[in-house]
């Protein structure tokens, strides 16, 4: 950090408020956040969710979860198994998908419409040229993707080739997303994860030439031994690559839940006013580069439809992260996957070995879920709307949910007038405004909303900076 104060981008930032807005907290990719789902909920629950989906027959985003890796890299916070590679794990894990999924749309007579479909992991090109293609047929066989569907896969760069590219192109992918974190060797050393810029510019070459429309990068801040020097130049190097989306992900250290990331040296971890330095550079350096800042951690070229969906407010979150796709509807299948159906949220078991050994004796691999309560319901349309649009519009509200919104939230008064005088927000008769500083503490005023945070203030999140 360069002295106490810090201003970039027209935020003015003082070590103080960093400090005092350093605190742990969720990310809001849903809300009422995956503590809070029980273990008591039940498959019977999660069949009538599906049924009532059915019934309505509204088209779905699928996420598919690969959780095979051959190496692991220290700071992975993500539901992965360390395997080699070899002929039978992805087969075998394909068959149990394949299980899952008329297991799950068992009893449905339509096939359902696919809006978004996502192949996430661990590394889901884990799975051979062949394998990604079996994995294709059998969700054409049950589903049908929309013509103007969102298909995206993420990819390891150490270890995707050429001809799974071509694959993927010819098989109806049109996103491609794909870890880089960091550029810089003692970074790339203590996180165990070796990457040149060379493997990089090649893969994107594939990428180009196979003709994929859009490419999605994600980076970390927060890494050991990342300074704001060795970070400006990851990011000149990614400007140079020149994707159409840059996700910037802050560090997520939460050793008590990924014993994995003990091995990260927390002596070379940057500090508070380090790491949001690094941030503020990258993103300073993005924004001069034709990048538009969407949301807390995304950036996407001026053009591209997730910059133009954010000016025109209608973009969304989910688990996968920001989407111009607003089904409002999800499926997970996979060991650890997530879903969203009928106001419910479902999670599938973590355990492998578990998840096999539902699907092998006919039942769904439920580890736990909510149906969303009403005042789960109306927390959730807020969070999501300060988490997209940096606004809240009490008229808006009013019609939504026919309740006033200042009588509703007056438990969240004291905190909102807290946000206004550290500047993150401006409140107004028609709402509320987050500022540009705001923006990078977004979570911190989300929080203030959040009902379950009161009630168990001691749980352990990742901190917000
Ligand atoms: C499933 S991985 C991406 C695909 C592939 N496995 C790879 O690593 O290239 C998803 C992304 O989550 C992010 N991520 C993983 N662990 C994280 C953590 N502890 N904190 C913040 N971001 C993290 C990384 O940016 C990573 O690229
Ligand atoms: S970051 Fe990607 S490759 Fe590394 S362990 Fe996590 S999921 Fe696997």
């Amino acid at each position: 950090m360069r002295g106490s104060l810090l201003h970039q981008s027209s935020v003015t930032l003082t070590s103080e408020l960093v400090r005092s807005l350093d605190i742990p907290g969720p990310r809001y990719t849903s809300y009422p956040t995956a503590p809070e789902w029980s273990d008591q909920y039940t498959r019977d629950q999660y069949r009538e969710a599906v049924n009532q989906w059915a019934h309505t027959h509204t088209p779905v985003s699928l996420y598919i979860h690969i959780p095979f890796c051959t190496q692991m890299c220290y700071y992975c916070g993500c539901n992965v198994a360390i395997r080699k590679a070899n002929a039978t794990v992805g087969l075998e894990y394909i068959s149990y998908i394949e299980k899952e999924l008329t297991l799950l749309l068992s009893g449905i007579s339509h096939r359902p419409q696919i809006k978004q479909l996502h192949l996430g992991g661990g590394t889901p090109n884990f799975l051979t040229s062949d394998e990604l293609r079996a994995l294709k047929n059998l969700i054409d066989r049950t589903c049908d993707i929309a013509p103007d569907a969102e298909v995206a896969i993420e990819v390891d760069p150490r270890t995707v080739t050429e001809d799974q590219i071509n694959t993927l192109k010819a098989i109806g992918f049109n996103r491609i997303s794909m870890g880089i974190q960091d550029f810089s060797e003692p970074v790339q050393a203590a996180i165990n994860r070796h990457q040149s810029i060379e493997l990089v510019t090649q893969l994107f070459q594939w990428i180009r030439s196979a003709g994929f429309p859009s490419i999605n990068v994600d980076l970390i801040y927060g890494l050991p031994h990342q300074t704001v020097e060795n970070f400006s130049t990851t990011a000149d190097e990614i400007i140079r690559l020149a994707p159409e989306r840059i996700a910037l992900y802050s560090y997520a250290h939460v050793p008590w839940l990924k014993s994995h990331q003990s091995l990260i040296p927390t002596e070379a971890l940057p500090g508070q006013d380090d790491k949001l330095g690094i941030f503020l550079e990258a993103r300073r350096r993005f924004l001069n580069s034709g990048y538009d800042a969407i949301g807390m951690d995304h950036f996407a070229k001026s053009s591209d439809e997730l910059a133009v969906a954010y000016r025109d407010g209608v973009l969304h979150r989910n688990f996968m992260g920001y989407t111009v796709k607003p089904a409002t509807e999800y499926l997970g299948i996979g060991v650890s996957s997530i879903g969203y159906i009928s106001g419910h949220f479902v999670q599938s078991t973590k355990d492998l070995k578990r998840y096999y050994a539902d699907l092998d004796n006919g039942r769904l691999p439920l580890e736990r879920g909510l149906e969303l309560s009403p005042d789960d319901h109306i927390r959730q349309w807020v969070i999501q709307s300060l988490m997209c649009h940096f606004k809240l519009e009490k008229q808006e509200f009013f019609s939504r949910y026919h309740v006033n919104f200042d009588t509703y939230f007056s438990d969240s008064m004291a905190h909102l007038k807290t946000c206004e005088s550290q500047g993150l927000i401006e409140l107004t008769e028609q709402g509320i405004l987050v500022t540009p500083l705001g923006r990078l503490f977004v979570r911190n005023v989300a929080m203030g909303f959040d009902a379950y945070l009161k009630q168990n203030s001691e749980r352990r999140f990742s901190r917000t900076v």
